[in-house]
């Protein structure tokens, strides 16, 4: 169906960004972008810029954690794209001190639930490999393959200063939430790239009780990503 709608438009069409803003047409960030984009283009499909914009926000707001100290650490890592953009922007500031961590099954999703919309056991699959080639280039990543809350207890000693959540469904996004806030330096960025989509409804309803009871307040962003500041000093 995809494929026979594309093939009528004459092909994968790139995204329409506002031309009066920079950031889509920076040749620096295009670049940096087009180093790692890896399977972005969903085999000729779709055009490879279509989430460019996602792609962006997530680059822009590791960069709001710079300054603070701590690692980095990715829940969902599919082909390692967002991993890679993430340990880019990053790059000098890791060190001997700093590590990111990348978590994922490389068997897809886990049961689904109710809430969790047209999303079942075993989607989004990709194997080990192929996130592990696209991020051979940063040697202060550690990838574990696993499940989500059992795998992270590798981590329990660890501070946090960035925490990209993309997991897509009710129960991980949950649990990937309730370890993280705890070991979360004060500062320090949640991107939960789920949050805003008609697709992930359970994402959304995690975040939104997991908040409900605490100080930060969750800042719903166009692009489908919610984000907030752990506080706290
Ligand atoms: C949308 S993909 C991640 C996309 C990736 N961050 C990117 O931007 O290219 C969601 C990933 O979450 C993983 N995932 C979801 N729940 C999980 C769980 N409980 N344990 C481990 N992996 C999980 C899936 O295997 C899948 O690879």
């Amino acid at each position: 169906m995809i494929t026979r709608i594309i093939k009528r438009l004459g092909g994968p069409r790139p995204p329409k960004f506002n031309p009066k803003v920079r950031w889509w047409s920076d040749p620096e960030w295009l670049a940096r972008y087009e180093r790692h984009l890896a399977a972005d283009g969903l085999g000729g499909r779709s055009h490879p810029h279509r989430i460019l914009d996602r792609r962006f926000t997530l680059a822009s707001f590791a960069k709001a954690a710079r300054g603070l100290k701590g690692d980095t650490a990715e829940c969902g890592v599919l082909r390692g794209t967002s991993s890679a953009l993430i340990c880019e922007t990053l790059r000098d500031t890791y060190g001997s001190e700093h590590r990111h961590w990348a978590f994922d099954s490389f068997e897809g999703l886990p049961k689904t639930g109710a809430t969790d919309a047209q999303w079942k056991k075993g989607d989004l699959s990709v194997t080990e490999a192929t996130a592990r080639a696209a991020l051979a280039d940063f040697p202060y990543v550690s990838l574990i393959k696993g499940w989500i809350p059992e795998s992270l207890a590798v981590v329990a000693e660890r501070k946090f200063r960035l925490v990209h959540i993309d997991v897509d469904i009710e129960t991980s996004t949950r649990d990937c939430l309730t370890f993280f806030y705890p070991r979360a330096v004060p500062g320090a960025v949640f991107v939960i790239d789920d949050y805003g989509f008609h697709s992930c409804p359970g994402a959304r309803k995690s975040v939104d009780h997991f908040l409900s009871n605490k100080p930060e307040a969750l800042i719903e962003l166009t692009t489908g990503q919610g984000v907030f500041f752990r506080s706290g000093n």
